[in-house]
């Protein structure tokens, strides 16, 4: 039987004090390796699927791939291998739930490098794998330790600055995909995965298992689950409602050349070329007036009814303060100068 591997990575990482694995970097992480490197790591490692390889393992490793012509991987390990009380390489052949750090740094990283898309991964697990880390000015550091990390840093004329506290990195210190811009690297998570010609403003977000299929604008916050199709403009502070917290189970997508305007958010998905009022917030139980060409009333629905539909208007009248929704005859067509990321 040959073996086969859906994810592999060759892993660099840190450790708290204690010797957990706090992150790991995987350089050039691999979907779907080919099956000759499969034979490779299989004859290396047997079925361990988490390794904490010796330098001289590293080495015949690095041989080996080397041999089978895997230049980049084989000097992946051969720099690894300078600090082999860091490194780490994960060889996955089935997608179970998470159980390790490292195996979850892969994952995510598979995300970021396009490897992977949103929801083709299960990442049941993940919060509970995920410790809580210091992102400093020294790299990542154990929470626990920081108080005793920053003394010593004082004592030795540095000021340790701690950037974040948060189970998730930012996507930019492991990887900058090609051609996106971001405006504010601390608004994208690992995990976040953003396509060519993607543009996140400052006031822009990307959680994790998440992003955009680009080209797009993307000023407001694009919760983790949820995936913005090529052309579409989230306007700045605009939401897109999430399923990890608050209640709502359902998971949300927008489709091709949608406007989601300033401040305004939504709670069910949008088709192709829809347009969201700014400021007008669609739940998924609210009821909507759904209005023909002329602008009479048709009949109400709860907007659940509406989700996923296309060339769709959603207004808040002005008047009545009724949400009306009515056929969108203007398409959003992205301003080339501002989109280009070159
Ligand atoms: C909803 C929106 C798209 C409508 O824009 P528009 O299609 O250009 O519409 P107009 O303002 O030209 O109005 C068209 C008609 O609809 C009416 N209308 C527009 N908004 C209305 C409202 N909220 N209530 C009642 N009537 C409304 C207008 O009065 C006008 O009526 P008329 O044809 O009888 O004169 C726009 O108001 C909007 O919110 N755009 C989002 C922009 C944005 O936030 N971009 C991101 C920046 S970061």
């Amino acid at each position: 039987m040959p073996h086969t591997l859906l994810a592999f990575g060759l892993g660099t990482g840190t450790r708290s004090a204690a010797g957990a694995w706090l992150e790991v970097l995987f350089p050039q992480p691999l979907a779907d390796p080919s099956p000759v490197l499969a034979e490779i790591i299989h004859a290396w490692a047997g079925t361990n699927e988490v390794i904490e390889p010796s330098r001289e393992a590293l080495l015949a490793l690095a041989g080996r791939l080397d041999a089978a012509g895997e230049a980049t991987q084989a000097g992946i390990a051969r720099n690894i291998a300078q600090d082999p009380a860091h490194a780490v390489v994960v060889a996955l052949p089935q997608d179970l739930p998470l159980r390790s750090v490292p195996e979850a740094y892969l994952k995510l990283q598979l995300l970021s490098h396009r490897l992977r898309r949103p929801h083709e991964q299960n990442l049941d697990g993940l919060f509970a794998v995920l410790p809580n880390v210091a992102w400093t000015s020294e790299g990542a550091i154990a929470v626990a330790e920081l108080p005793s990390r920053v003394l010593t840093a004082r004592c030795a004329g540095r000021t340790l600055t701690v950037h974040a506290v948060d189970k998730f990195p930012r996507m930019v210190d492991y990887v900058v995909p090609s051609g996106v811009r971001i405006a504010d690297g601390s608004r994208v998570r690992l995990g976040a995965w953003l396509g060519e010609g993607t543009t996140v403003m400052h006031e822009g977000f990307v959680n994790f298992n998440a992003g955009t299929e680009g080209p797009g604008m993307i000023e407001g916050r694009i919760s983790a689950g949820v995936v913005v199709g090529a052309g579409s403009d989230l306007g700045g502070g605009c939401s897109t409602m999430g399923t990890l917290s608050g209640g709502n189970k359902t998971r949300i997508s927008v489709g091709k050349q949608c406007l989601i305007g300033a401040n305004a958010g939504i709670g069910i998905s949008l088709g192709d070329r829809c347009t969201v009022e700014a400021g007008l917030y669609v739940t998924a139980g609210a009821r909507v007036s759904l209005l023909d060409e002329t602008g009479t009333l048709q009949r109400v629905v709860p907007a659940r009814e509406l989700s996923g539909g296309s060339d769709l208007l959603f207004r808040r009248n002005s008047q009545s303060g009724a949400i009306e929704c009515l056929s969108n005859r203007a398409a959003i067509a992205l301003n080339a100068a501002l989109h280009a990321n070159d």
